[in-house]
């Protein structure tokens, strides 16, 4: 009984450890005298059961006091720690940490998918091409003349004799009428490349997208209607479209397509220049000479291609002024169309 006595007093002094205890020490310490098991203050007090009534009264109450002292002086520390980690000079470090940045796709990107998969639904697929091309491919074989001013190195990016930069989709056309027999019905993706300078308009790099359709008895009812359908799905149920002459040297006749401007609805606005209207692709009846071009019987065979760039797609769509924005890679513009799939937190 003297004993117990003398070790609740030896304890007491480790009180005095608490105040400069870390958080690990702190836990030691509480294993190592309240621990449930082998903490030294509970063996003492299940030994108490064996003692005498008075001697029972004499250890327990003093073991009591101290197991009190221990659990206010460890919570007192606790609370200290957890303050301290609250306020290390300002900065509360229980705050959670930033969440990490997660990648979106580009808006472009998702205007091309967009559009792909209209174009999916309607029956068409994917087709790719390379962007270095030679003059056959991108010229040549589609009709264009000779002295035709694209076929310049002042307009076009020249990797070297009779091979460039695409500066259009347009061959994906010819490539894959020669590697597939109709009914043909693609959209081919992909970058092109223009002696352009880079301005608000422009850009030297831009996104096309080329459509093409073949098949025997496809008329220019086939292309009115497949590009209507299209610029519904796109820009929305009640958007009118209406074709106008142009001219391409591989489509023939050709047309340009406007839809009703989906910022002002057709009252006329900055986005459409006040016409109500917006341009967003050039199409046509594919050319004889070019069906012939891919060996194609242009009596039994007809067809029609289109022509768009989803860059502009996407500036008419959103009101977004200045084509360079997008190949800027400021956060800040990209993660207001990252939608559902990134941004910044
Ligand atoms: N290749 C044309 C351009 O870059 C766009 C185009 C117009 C493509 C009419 C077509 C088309 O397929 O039919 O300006």
């Amino acid at each position: 009984m003297r004993d117990l006595l003398a070790a609740v007093t030896a304890l007491r002094e480790r009180l005095a450890d608490i105040p400069q205890a870390d958080e690990r020490r702190l836990q030691d310490l509480k294993t190592e005298i309240l621990g449930r098991k082998a903490g030294a203050l509970t063996k003492i007090l299940g030994a108490l059961p064996n003692l005498s009534p008075a001697d029972r009264k004499a250890v327990g109450g003093a073991a009591n006091i101290l197991k009190r002292d221990f659990e206010a002086a460890l919570a007192a520390r606790e609370r200290e720690l957890a303050s301290a980690a609250r306020d290390p000079g300002g900065e509360d470090l229980t705050m959670p940490a930033h969440a990490a940045w997660r990648g979106g796709l580009h808006l472009v990107t998702q205007v091309v998918d967009e559009i792909c998969e209209i174009f999916r639904e309607l029956g068409f697929t994917r087709a790719v091409g390379p962007e270095a091309e030679t003059e056959w491919y991108n010229f040549g074989a589609l009709n264009f003349p000779k002295d035709h001013p694209a076929i310049d190195a002042q307009d076009s990016f020249y990797l070297g004799e009779g091979v460039l930069l695409r500066t259009h989709t347009s061959p994906v056309q010819v490539r894959t009428m020669e590697r597939y027999r109709p009914p043909i019905r693609v959209v081919s993706p992909g970058q092109c490349y223009r002696r352009d300078p880079f301005d608000p308009s422009h850009s030297p790099v831009f996104e096309q997208i080329e459509g093409l359709v073949v098949d025997e008895g496809v008329t220019f009812v086939d292309l009115k209607a497949t590009l209507s359908a299209f610029a519904r799905r796109f820009f929305g149920p009640d958007t009118a479209t209406r074709f106008s002459p142009s001219y391409f040297p591989f489509t023939e006749p050709s047309a340009d397509m406007q839809v009703s401007c989906s910022v002002c609805r057709g009252s006329g606005c900055p986005t459409c220049k006040q016409t109500g209207w917006m341009e967003i692709l050039g199409s046509g009846m594919v050319h004889p000479a070019v069906l012939e071009n891919c060996r194609l019987d242009a009596e039994r065979f007809t067809g029609f291609a289109f022509g768009m760039g989803p860059h502009r797609i996407a500036m008419v769509r959103h009101g977004i002024p200045d084509i360079r924005l997008f190949f800027e890679s400021d956060v800040r513009f990209l993660a207001q169309f990252a939608g559902g799939s990134g941004g910044a937190p």
